[in-house]
């Protein structure tokens, strides 16, 4: 894997993704390891819940299952994907010669802060299916939406180097 972007005359001008350490190759996969772990996780629990536990499993069984897996495992998921998202993101900027902020203002980072935000509403609706009855009774429908919002998040992280999606503002 060769690190991403940029070009040697960047690569001298300093700046914030500078660092050597941006440029550790085995770094960077145990970083996309753990983070495409993460979000199997976060898409095919709600997919296995869905589509094997529901069709099986009386109402009080299925709100069990869905309030014993959605009371913990949310704030592990939000925290290890985020963080490895974003280590994700700052050694896809090595030498980019972007600045930390600007690199949140290219096309690249903005995809990113989408990233972020959905990984928000996946969290509120994730916490409410631990802790709220109302959506525990209507468990198939929230799985659902959680399923269909981690798949458009799947989908921008594929398509950040693979579509193109720009490092740079212009
Ligand atoms: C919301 C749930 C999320 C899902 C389901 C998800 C999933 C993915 C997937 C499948 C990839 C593609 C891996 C590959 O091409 O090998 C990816 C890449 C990426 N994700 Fe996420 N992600 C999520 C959240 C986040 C968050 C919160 C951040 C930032 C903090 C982030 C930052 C990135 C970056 C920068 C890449 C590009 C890595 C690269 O190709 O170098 N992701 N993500």
């Amino acid at each position: 894997m060769r690190s991403k972007g940029g070009n040697m005359t960047q690569a001298s001008s300093g700046g914030f993704y500078e660092s050597n350490w941006l440029k550790i190759q085995w770094l960077q996969i145990v970083t996309q390891v753990v983070h495409v772990f993460v979000a199997v996780v976060l898409i095919g629990v709600p997919f296995v819940v869905r589509y094997v536990v529901i069709p099986h499993a009386d109402d009080a069984t299925t709100a069990e299952v869905v309030k014993g897996f959605y009371s913990v495992w949310p704030l592990i998921i939000a925290i290890v994907l985020f963080s490895s998202g974003l280590l994700n993101f700052l050694f896809a900027n090595s030498g980019s010669g972007n600045s930390f902020i600007g690199s949140f203002l290219t096309p690249f980072g903005v995809t990113v802060l989408v990233k972020m935000s959905l990984l928000v509403v996946i969290n509120v609706i994730s916490i409410s299916l631990g802790m709220n009855e109302n959506f525990q009774a209507d468990a198939d429908m929230w799985l659902l939406v959680l399923m269909t919002i981690g798949l458009v998040a799947l989908i921008l992280g594929s398509t950040l180097h693979r579509g193109g999606i720009r490092l740079s503002k212009s």
